[in-house]
């Protein structure tokens, strides 16, 4: 890590101080660093931050579920050079000229060493990652149809992110250096919006902070939607007086309707034909959980 600069967070995103020791260590370790953590909690865009800090390139390279690992190395363009040599082209007879270099390739070409994002890893075939076992170790690979072996010339800064879809092969897993992002706590949430809307008024933010991680630590709801990127912040303060009835039965330990009916649209794919009337939230002790079928039912034929 030699006149590298280090990676201390940006003017746009927090790292917190597991994070950026982290960071720093697979870059002083040469090791892809793997993170891993919910949804939205910034590990796309923590490689975009990191090359902006450290002032590198970034090269991204988003996986899909039909995505291949040989895509990020090289493609051979066999229909061009077959179009080619209908119209009696004469690159035709040079096949490096119908190699495609990919994500990878152009990484390991770079001029000065960049950051190269695979971006959730998870989404591909259980083979991806163990094909790329060789190349990310040596950080090499051979193209068979030139028989030239492309090698980086700077080691790129490579991460990885993966939503845990699936799991990953072990020996992939050795490889990397590894870091889960934790949920952020309430005073880094706080920085979080800070540094996104440094704007905002302080009692609104501390109410709408303190209803979130009610419902957040409400036992029997699904943590599903806790996406930092969340609802733009008009809306989120528009749907307020929803969010503060879920947390008043949150708090009372009974089963919003709200939710009730949502497992119908769940379950059917579509909506109820009349939207229920919401009932204040309740003041006495309910016994029927938020997730029983009786509860939903009841909701379903309002
Ligand atoms: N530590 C942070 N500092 C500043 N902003 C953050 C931070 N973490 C998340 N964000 C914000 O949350 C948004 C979502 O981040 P990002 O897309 O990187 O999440 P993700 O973990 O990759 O989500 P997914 O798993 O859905 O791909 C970012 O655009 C950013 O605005
Ligand atoms: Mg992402």
């Amino acid at each position: 890590m030699v006149g590298m600069r280090r990676f201390e967070g940006t003017d746009t995103y927090v790292a917190t101080q597991d994070l950026r020791v982290a960071v720093n260590a697979a870059i002083a370790l040469e090791r892809p660093l793997l993170v891993k953590g919910e949804p939205g909690t910034g590990k796309t865009i923590l490689a975009h931050e990191i090359a902006r800090g450290i002032g590198k390139d970034l090269i991204t390279w988003h996986i899909k579920s039909t995505t291949k690992a040989q895509q990020g190395l090289y493609e051979y363009d066999a229909v061009s050079r077959l179009r080619d040599g209908q119209l009696g082209d004469e690159r035709v007879h040079d096949i490096a000229n119908y190699i495609v270099p990919g994500k990878l390739w152009e990484a390991f070409e770079a001029a000065e060493a960049p950051v190269l994002l695979i971006d959730e890893i998870d989404k591909a075939d259980i083979e991806f990652p163990n094909d790329l076992l060789l190349e990310l170790d040596r950080m090499e690979f051979y193209v068979y149809e030139t028989r030239r072996t492309i090698s980086a010339r700077h080691r790129p800064i490579v991460i990885i992110t993966s939503n845990n879809e699936k799991e990953l092969p072990d020996a992939f897993l050795r490889r990397c250096f590894f870091h889960y992002i934790r949920f952020p706590d309430r005073a880094t949430m706080q920085q979080i919006i800070d540094v996104h809307f440094p704007n905002l008024k302080h009692e609104l933010l501390r109410e709408a902070l303190t209803i979130f991680y009610d419902i957040r630590e409400a036992p029997g709801l699904k943590k599903k939607t806790l996406n930092l990127r969340a609802p733009r912040l008009d809306q989120a303060l528009a749907s307020r007086r929803r969010v503060a009835r879920c947390a008043a039965y949150a708090r009372s330990g009974q089963a919003d309707p709200t939710f009730a009916r949502g497992s119908v649209e769940e379950r059917t794919g579509r909506s109820p034909v009349r939207a229920p009337r919401l009932p204040a939230p309740p003041r006495t002790r309910l016994t029927r959980r938020c997730d029983t079928g009786t509860t939903r039912s009841r909701h379903a034929r309002a």
